[in-house]
């Protein structure tokens, strides 16, 4: 166990650690992790609020993810819990009050809310300790609740949580808020520099935004574990992917609206046009300033290029729209990219792109059934995609899908 110093000292190290983390989910990722390590808690989620209800947001949980082993991930369903005395995550964010269950199965009955045994029948879990903290602002509002089950002491005993865990939750609550906040802002900003430059293209919502940034994360983090690299280097990595593959269209700004709009299929000069949007895109980053600029040009420029080498623009430089030196054919032309001449986190948005459009409706085409949408994917490995990405996809569908239903294209 830890001393009151050594924990002090702990908290002050996340509280640094969730300031560099810039980007929503991950964040809540994060900050789950770490509050549960620090208490020894098996389980644990997060409630974000969203107008007057809280969303379940982020969950994870030691036992069941055992059950399922290192590879698989929980996938859980987002639901809504009104902001009431009924149940405790309502009650916890509408008095603002610190909830501290000892057992959940042995409550006086005396309490205004009730625990849910739902989620334990379905999971076949045993949930027994609960602590729930409001996360606020310094202004006092609530931006959502945390929740932490089944305390467990050094031999692995469920225990119930102490009184002085509940100040010590308080302050991860609080930075966790802050946080949160935070992300938010960075997030909105993201969201308004695609939607102020007026990508007026009427598929390019932000849940298409959405769903291609999260499948590329997903993607890649099934990708790069097959490859044995380290869990620190794919945290890294994922922050800067999901908000680069979100702005992997950003160059269709500059496309007129005859073409983006255009309620029908493109004729071969319009489609001309439209192959600009991947170099003109990249330009918009052309003075990286970060490693998010250098792979945010990375995957707006080689999008769209091919394992086989049949995609575009090939090795174009994208600020004279000039092939690469050496890089051009007779005619003048940048040469194609193929194989892994092609940035990995391009060929990773490839796919995730394109499994996104096969399954939207657009403009002159409906959505395709999950079937054709898989035969697809599968015949385009070693030809539209690299096959790692393509095997990586076939792992992980079913976090895929459920990815899709979380940003559906109606509620944007
Ligand atoms: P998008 O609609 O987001 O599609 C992204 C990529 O998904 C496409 O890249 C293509 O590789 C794939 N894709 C989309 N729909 C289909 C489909 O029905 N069948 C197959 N096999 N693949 C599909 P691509 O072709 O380079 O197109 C880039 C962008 O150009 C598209 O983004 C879209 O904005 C525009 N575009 C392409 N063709 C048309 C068209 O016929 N009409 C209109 N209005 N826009 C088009
Ligand atoms: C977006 O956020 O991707 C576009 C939002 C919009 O223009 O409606
Ligand atoms: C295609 O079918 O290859 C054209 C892509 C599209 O329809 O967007
Ligand atoms: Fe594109
Ligand atoms: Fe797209």
């Amino acid at each position: 166990m830890l001393s009151e110093k050594g924990k002090m000292e702990l908290i002050t190290q996340i509280s640094l650690d969730i300031d560099e983390v810039k980007d929503l989910d991950i964040l809540l990722e994060r900050i789950l992790t770490h509050v549960r390590k620090f208490f020894n808690a098996d389980a644990g989620s997060i409630y974000l609020k969203q107008g007057d209800e809280l969303k379940f947001s982020y969950t994870q949980n030691d036992t069941l993810q055992k059950r399922l082993g290192p590879d698989r991930k929980l996938i859980y369903n987002t639901f809504f819990v009104p902001i009431n005395n009924q149940s405790i995550a309502g009650y916890v964010a509408k008095n603002r009050q610190i909830v501290n269950i000892p057992d959940a199965y042995k409550m006086s009955g005396l309490e205004p809310y009730t625990f849910d045994s739902n989620f334990d029948n379905i999971s076949d879990y045993r949930t027994c300790s609960i602590l729930t903290v409001p996360m606020t602002n310094q202004r006092g509002d609530v931006l959502g609740v945390m929740q932490i089950i089944n305390a467990q002491d050094d031999q692995g005993n469920i225990i119930p949580f102490s009184r002085s865990d509940e100040s010590l939750i308080n302050h991860f609550a609080t930075s966790a808020a802050l946080a949160v906040e935070r992300a938010k802002m960075t997030r909105n900003i993201i969201m308004r520099m695609i939607s102020m430059a007026e990508l007026r293209d009427p598929k390019e919502t932000g849940a298409h935004v959405n769903r291609v940034g999260s499948y590329s994360v997903e993607l890649y983090e099934v990708w790069a574990r097959k490859k044995g690299i380290s869990s620190e280097e794919i945290e890294r990595q994922r922050d800067t992917l999901r908000m680069a593959a979100m702005l992997h269209d950003v160059g269709k700004v500059a496309i007129s609206d005859l073409i983006l709009k255009k309620p029908a299929r493109l004729s071969q000069d319009e489609f001309e046009i439209m192959k600009s949007h991947t170099y003109l895109g990249a330009r918009l980053f052309r003075d990286a300033q970060s490693e998010f600029d250098e792979l945010a040009a990375e995957v707006a420029l080689s999008h769209h290029d091919k394992w086989d080498g049949t995609g575009y623009p090939g090795h174009m430089d994208p600020v004279s729209e000039k092939p690469l030196s050496g890089l051009a054919d007779p005619d003048g032309r940048p040469l194609p990219k193929k194989g892994e001449d092609i940035p990995l986190f391009g060929r990773i948005v490839a796919v995730a792109d394109v499994f996104d459009a096969l399954c939207s409706r657009r403009s002159y085409k409906e959505p395709w059934d999950e079937e054709r949408v898989l035969e697809e994917m599968r015949v385009s490995a070693g030809r539209h995609f690299d096959p790692e990405i393509v095997d990586a996809f076939f792992s992980c569908f079913d976090v895929l899908k459920s990815i899709s239903s979380r940003y559906p294209d109606d509620t944007d």
